[in-house]
Formats: C-alpha cells, structure tokens, sequence
C-alpha cells in the first residue's frame, strides 16, 4: 500500500504504533457500534401507541382513543359560548349576532383593540378603517369602509364573527387573534366609527378641539394631506356585487368589464402614481 510504503521509510517502530492504534479504534467502534444496535432493538420493539395507528390492546383496534363522553379536558371548557362564537342560539332555532361586548369596554380593552387592529386589520382596512389600505393600493379587492352605513348598523359581535371566520376575499383571523383580542378591535372599530362621525358635541365641555386640515397645515405636511383619498391606478376593481342573489362583489377584477384598469406592465409615470392632491388655495 502506498501510505505503509511511505511511512516505512520513517522506522518500525513508528509504524507500529500507528497500526496498533487503529486497530484499537476499529475495535472500540465496533463495540460501541454493537452496543447501540442491542439498545435500539430494545427501544424499538417496546409496547408502546404510534398515532393514527391501530393497536391490539383495546377492543376497538384504535390507537387514538375517543374523548371519555361526559367529560371536559382541562382548560378546554368553553362554558360562555358567546365569548367563544359571538352569537347566541336565536328562538327561531338560526344563531343571531347580538350588539353586545361579553365584557365591559375599559380604556384598556380599546387601547388593546386599537394596537391589534393597527397590526392586522390596518394593512387592508387602513387605520381609519375606510377600506382603502396599502395592500388594497396594490391590487387586492377594496376591503370593508367600517364607516358606511351597512357596517354601522352591523352589531358588534358581527365583527367578532368576521374576524373568526373570514368573510368574501377577507381571510380568518382566528390564528392571530384570541377571543378575548378579537373582541377588543371590534370594541375599537365602535370608537373608530364614533371618532370619523364625530362632532364637537361629542367631546367633553373645555376640551380644546382642532381641524385635522389645520394640523396638518401647522406641520407642513402636504396640501390635501387630511383631504379623503382615493385609490391609485395600480388599484384593481373586483366585480361587482350580485345584490339579487346577496353575494358581495368578488376579487380579483373582471378584465372583460370596460371600467377595470387593469395595472399597466410598465409603470407608470410618478405624478401619476402619489396620491391625488388637491390644490393648495383653500
Ligand atoms: C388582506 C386584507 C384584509 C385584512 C388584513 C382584513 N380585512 Fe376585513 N375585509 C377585507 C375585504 C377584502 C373585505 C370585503 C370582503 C368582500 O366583500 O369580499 C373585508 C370586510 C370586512 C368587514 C365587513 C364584513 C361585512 O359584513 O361586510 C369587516 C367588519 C372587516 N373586514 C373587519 C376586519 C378586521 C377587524 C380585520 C383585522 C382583524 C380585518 N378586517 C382585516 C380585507 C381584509
């Protein structure tokens, strides 16, 4: 072999010692190799229930066993179903939704509410909650104006139902939000529809109230920064609603219907592009 003609060169002794060592090691392994074997054979073989397999110790064969009949896992005991659903079994046998909070809307409860809206409702419904957010700028169908009057007159548990079980384009948000969170954001949508409809009578006597256009303008922030926006081109319209038959109107757009702009490939120029800005005389 090569290496042991290479290494006889440097003397017996040398060459020695090498081989005894590896053989030593080739011996050691094997032992710890023969060992492992012997415990996994043990392991392996061992009684035990793998799950969704069948299994000959109970009489059904079902390694999975049934929930015991009558009995509650603990934690899992969702007495106050209204919490969990946000409706309640109507006398004529349909669920109604009920303009109710489970529990009483404290400062604290709208201060949650509006951090978990801000975090996942804003993107589509936009921080006043008007429907036009920075994903719907980019294509995706109008999300909910939380201010007309269709979603002012919903109760407040219809929000609850909406956030746990999606509704139209919108997805569920039931793996984000607890129970408890979901019904603090629709408490805070009730305070966002309050504070865009507001009027000065609203607010405690004393209590220094100002123009948001006049805020704006003290912070030289853009002509027509407080304006209402409008959705810009690169926005899609979905089809509109079949009202006959109650569907809401669908995403993505209908290329065929002439009022759809469909976004250009190429962008387009940038004035086109900011937002609509209203002349700076007022
Ligand atoms: C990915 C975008 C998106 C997000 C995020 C989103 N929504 Fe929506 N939402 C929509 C769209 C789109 C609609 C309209 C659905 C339709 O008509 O198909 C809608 C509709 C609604 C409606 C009206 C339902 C009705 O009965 O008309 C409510 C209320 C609502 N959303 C609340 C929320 C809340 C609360 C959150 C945050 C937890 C949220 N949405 C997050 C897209 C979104």
């Amino acid at each position: 072999m090569t290496r042991d003609q290479g290494s006889g060169v440097r003397g017996q002794g040398y060459l020695s010692t090498k081989r005894w060592m590896r053989e030593g090691l080739v011996a050691t392994c094997g032992c710890a190799l023969l060992l492992v074997a012997g415990c996994r054979q043990d392991m392996q073989n061992q009684p035990k229930l793998i799950p969704q397999r069948g299994s000959e110790m109970f009489a059904d064969h079902r390694g999975a066993r049934p929930q015991v009949v009558n009995t509650v896992a603990r934690g899992q005991l969702r007495e106050d179903s209204y919490f969990y659903t946000g409706v309640i079994q109507g006398a004529n046998g349909y669920r109604e939704e009920q303009n109710l909070l489970p529990f009483p809307a404290t400062l604290e409860v709208l201060k949650r509410g509006q951090e978990r809206f801000n975090v996942y409702c804003t993107p589509c419904h936009s921080r006043v909650g008007n429907g036009l957010g920075a994903i719907v700028d980019r294509g995706y169908k109008p999300a909910a104006n939380l201010h007309d009057q269709v979603r002012m007159a919903q109760p407040v548990s219809h929000y609850f139902y909406v956030m746990t079980h999606g509704y139209g384009a919108m997805p569920d948000y039931s793996a984000q939000l607890t129970p408890e969170d979901r019904w603090a954001v629709a408490a805070y949508i009730r305070a966002l529809q309050l504070s865009q409809a507001a009027t000065s009578a609203d607010v405690p006597g004393g209590t220094q109230v100002r123009e948001l256009k006049d805020i704006a303008e003290a912070k030289h922030l853009p002509a027509g920064f407080a304006d209402p926006w409008k959705l810009p081109p690169t926005a899609i319209q979905a089809y509109p609603p079949v009202t006959k038959e109650g569907y809401p109107a669908m995403a993505p757009a209908n290329p065929a219907d002439p009022a759809i702009k469909i976004p250009a490939t190429k962008p387009a120029p940038a004035a086109a592009q900011s937002k609509p800005a209203t002349p700076a005389a007022q």
